[in-house]
């Protein structure tokens, strides 16, 4: 008679208990989060409008103010912060102080590659650098440091040339050394201590409206995404498949899905929904007049040089928000597809 009282509360603590423990877990990271403009909350300081302070100014942000995001609203580090039940990424390193934030920090640069790109801002192994003197200047203390999931973002910038490489030879070459530094500042994370690691691979380059507009938003362009591939491929040998405390965030399949869907995805309706998120898959909601200027610009009277569609009102309308990145609902439902995998990662 009592054991029959007592085993329902039993089972009802341990069923607490076992939630209790998975929702302190998720609280318990900070982050670390480096890379380019996919991953960047603000570390370029706001200048002149230009396009490489442009996501300080309208119609960045949507609705809200700019917030140095090249977004209408948020981006990929900050749909990781909310799997860690956190409402945006975390502080960047422009903003530092003498503490660093418990939620971690954020040293991505718009811009950005592993090589010096035409933007004069730091590289992934400066940022890294960065990070490094944090830990050893004791800024960043071991006990956190256990708890810390990294975020190395490389969206492409050192491919920007491509289109103009006289050999395929060359292109190998690139892609080659480009997944060599990738992969050797993830080994320098890991040996700083940093124990759980998100790597992105590359986008559909090919789908980016940039790529696209040749073709009045109709096509990708095949060439770009071979490049993107083999970057893939070359980025998953190198990183290899045996540790277990770095994860290959497949960005290329989850974007893919959604803007450029096999035509077998009918079949499946997980993958035919995800196919018809998006009216426009391959067409940005702000678009510059000419092929060569950039969303946000103005000309010398204060007159918007682009078009603009209404995602307020339509938040499914596109997928991609300027020539090369995702609006936030584009973002969420990238992030929505690799959700379970990084929680699992993450054992939260
Ligand atoms: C490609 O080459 C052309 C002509 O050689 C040059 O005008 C253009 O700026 C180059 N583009 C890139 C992205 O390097
Ligand atoms: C490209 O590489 C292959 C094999 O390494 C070589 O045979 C070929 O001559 C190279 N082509 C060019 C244009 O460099
Ligand atoms: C790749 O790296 C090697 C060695 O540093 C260098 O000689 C070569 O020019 C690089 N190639 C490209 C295309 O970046």
């Amino acid at each position: 008679m009592k054991l029959l009282v007592i085993l329902p509360v039993v089972c009802f603590l341990i069923v607490l208990n076992a939630a209790h423990v998975e929702s302190k877990s998720r609280f318990m990271y900070q982050m670390l989060v480096f890379g380019d403009s996919y991953a960047d909350t603000g570390n370029i300081p706001k200048s002149d409008l230009s396009p490489e302070s442009r996501q300080w100014y309208s119609p960045y942000g949507g609705r809200r103010h700019p917030s140095g995001r090249l977004s209408n609203g948020k981006v990929q580090s900050d749909f990781i912060a909310m799997l860690l039940g956190r409402s945006e990424g975390p502080p960047t390193y422009r903003l530092r102080s003498r503490y660093v934030d418990m939620f971690g920090m954020n040293f991505a640069f718009s811009g950005s590659g592993v090589f010096e790109v035409p933007q004069k801002v730091p590289t992934l192994s400066e940022q890294v650098d960065y990070v490094e003197i944090l830990i050893k200047e004791g800024a960043i203390k071991d006990w956190r440091l256990k708890d810390t999931v990294a975020l190395v973002a490389i969206s492409g910038n050192d491919y920007v040339h491509i289109a103009n490489m006289s050999s395929s030879n060359e292109t190998i070459a690139l892609v080659g050394n480009v997944t060599t530094e990738i992969a050797k500042e993830v080994k320098r994370l890991q040996d700083l201590g940093v124990p759980k690691i998100l790597v992105n691979n590359l986008h559909p380059l090919g789908c980016t409206p940039r790529h696209s507009r040749p073709s009045n938003y109709a096509r990708c362009d095949d060439r770009a995404n071979m490049v993107a591939s083999m970057h893939n491929k070359n980025l998953a040998e190198k990183l290899g498949s045996d540790h277990e405390n770095v994860m290959l965030l497949d960005l290329n399949t989850a974007f893919s899905k959604l803007v450029q869907p096999s035509p077998d995805a009918a079949k499946n309706p997980s993958d035919d929904n995800l196919a018809k998120t998006f009216t426009n898959k391959l067409r940005p909601s702000c678009e510059s007049y000419d092929p060569k200027g950039y969303c946000g610009q103005e000309d010398e009277n204060d007159h918007p040089q682009y078009s603009l569609s209404d995602l307020d009102d339509d938040p499914f309308g596109n997928f991609y928000w300027d020539d090369v990145h995702p609006t936030h609902t584009g973002w969420y439902f990238v992030m929505m597809q690799m959700q379970e995998y990084i929680k699992d990662f993450l054992d939260i």
